[in-house]
């Protein structure tokens, strides 16, 4: 038999043992689901804190349950390490690993590079190698494959590589991995061939595409519409807002035409590991080819100016009660990027506490996910905590900035007892809005 034929063998029969480096808000989903396809999962991470949490049944990921994966060590169907000699172990490795833009805000290769290294050490005949990891069209076969072919084993014969990329939506609940189509491109037909078997065992769909390139420019594809589209209705906002029209009963009344159009919503800016990153990784590698992309950069510049517009308008609001922002007391109600999620990575309600500071207001937040300030690369944040929500701390506030809308709080509670409440999530649309104390932005 091949050693394609035998690694479709052991794929189909499950007796495949999948590897999944980097342990992350995607990494972690995926080994749930190949589990629960009857797979068994080895999992790789450079940070000790997290294998040790897994194993003892703690979780950092809130809205993955830590029992679970407690169980699936327990029953030997799981286990978490970070001995990368390991590598050897895995029939296929999934890559998981974070892809950020560096400080000129071009993609941050890094960990995508040690990771092909670390599995280019031991790779042998017979692996699946998928990357999963948002990247440019091109990070396969350019980046990865060098480093593997380095190892003196040959593609499509020995190993095989392919891209597919994840669209995990953390915090979902009505979609589970598993109903998500999964797009899969091979670095070569066998390539696709085995990386379609193994993931047709897991999702309920595969979309095979004819390289890992298309594979690539469809991940980004996805998040520029996005950042593109919700570009466009920032921008929107801030031109009804001048006509005295409410953009959010616009989007309500204009998604009702059953064709033609899908809503985006507004915000305080974007936030996430996706949105504000990816489309600029696209931008970094057309410039290679002399082309363009400005509507890339056009939706950043617009969606980057977003938090200023925000403070503007509590400027403004705070102002109508005979405050300055100087020595104001703001609470900002939601760290996280976004509603129902435990993730602070790039949120803008972390702009928009720095940018208050530094025009003298004495900023808190409240977030039910976050209890504490979480390390981030560009700002600091670690020496704040959520501070306790009630009738009392509200009214103590000359302000409450609505910056994520997290479904588990009352906002009739904060109408009601706040003294001055700016909306940016429209949080408060179906609540009694005492008139004045109520502003959108
Ligand atoms: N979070 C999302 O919603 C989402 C959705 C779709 C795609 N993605 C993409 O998936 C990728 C991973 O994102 P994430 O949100 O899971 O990131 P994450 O930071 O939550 O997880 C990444 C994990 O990789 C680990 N890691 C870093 N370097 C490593 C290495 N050399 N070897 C092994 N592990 C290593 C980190 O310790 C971390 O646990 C990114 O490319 C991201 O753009 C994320």
């Amino acid at each position: 038999m091949s050693v394609m034929d035998e690694l479709a063998v052991r794929i189909s029969e499950r007796e495949a043992l999948v590897g999944v480096m980097g342990l992350g808000y995607v990494g972690l989903p995926l080994v749930r689901e190949f589990c629960a396809a009857g797979f068994r999962c080895l999992g790789f991470d450079v940070d000790p804190q997290k294998v040790r949490m897994l194993e003892s049944g703690k979780t950092y990921i809130k809205h993955l349950p830590a029992a679970h994966f407690k169980k699936l060590i327990a029953e030997k169907r799981f286990a978490a390490t970070i001995d990368m000699k390991r590598l050897k172990e895995p029939d296929a490795i999934l890559i998981c690993v974070p892809t950020p833009l560096d400080k000129m805000r071009e993609p941050d290769m890094r960990f995508v590079r040690s990771t092909t290294e670390a599995i280019g050490k031991t790779l042998r005949r017979g692996q699946l190698v998928v990357l999963e990891s948002t990247t440019y069209p091109g990070t396969t076969r350019e980046i990865m494959k060098p480093v593997l072919d380095a190892r003196g084993l040959k593609l499509e014969q020995d190993y095989f590589l392919a891209y597919s990329p994840e669209r995990e939506d953390p915090g979902r609940v009505d979609m589970t991995t598993r109903d998500i189509p999964k797009v899969v491109g091979g670095a070569g037909p066998r390539s696709a061939k085995l990386a379609q078997a193994l993931y047709g065992g897991v999702v309920s769909q595969v979309v095979p595409v004819s390289s890992c390139e298309v594979a690539e420019a469809c991940k980004i594809v996805e998040n520029v519409y996005r950042c593109v589209n919700i570009a466009l209705v920032n921008e929107l906002k801030l031109c009804f807002d001048r006509m005295g029209i409410d953009v959010w009963e616009v989007i309500e009344a204009a998604k009702t035409k059953p064709f033609g159009f899908q809503a985006f919503y507004p915000g305080p800016g974007l936030g996430g590991h996706c949105i504000p990153i990816d489309p600029f990784y696209l931008s970094w590698k057309a410039r290679e080819f002399g082309a363009t992309t400005r509507f890339i950069e056009l939706a950043g510049e617009i969606n980057t100016a977003m938090p200023e517009h925000v403070v503007i308008r509590v400027a403004e609001a705070l102002n109508e009660h005979g405050k300055p922002v100087k020595g104001a007391r703001v609470l900002v109600l939601g760290l996280a990027y976004k509603k129902d999620v435990d993730d602070v990575r790039e949120s803008p309600s972390v702009t928009l506490i720095e940018l208050l500071q530094q025009r003298g207001a004495k900023v808190d937040y409240h977030d039910p996910f976050v209890p504490s300030g979480k390390p981030m690369r560009e700002h600091k944040i670690t020496h704040m905590r959520s501070v306790p929500l009630t009738p009392q701390s509200l009214a103590g506030y000359d302000c409450v900035l609505i910056s994520t809308d997290h479904s588990s709080i009352d906002y009739d509670q904060v109408c009601e007892h706040a003294r001055l409440v700016v909306d940016t999530r429209n949080a408060t649309a179906a609540k009694r809005r005492p008139k004045g104390r109520v502003v959108k932005a």
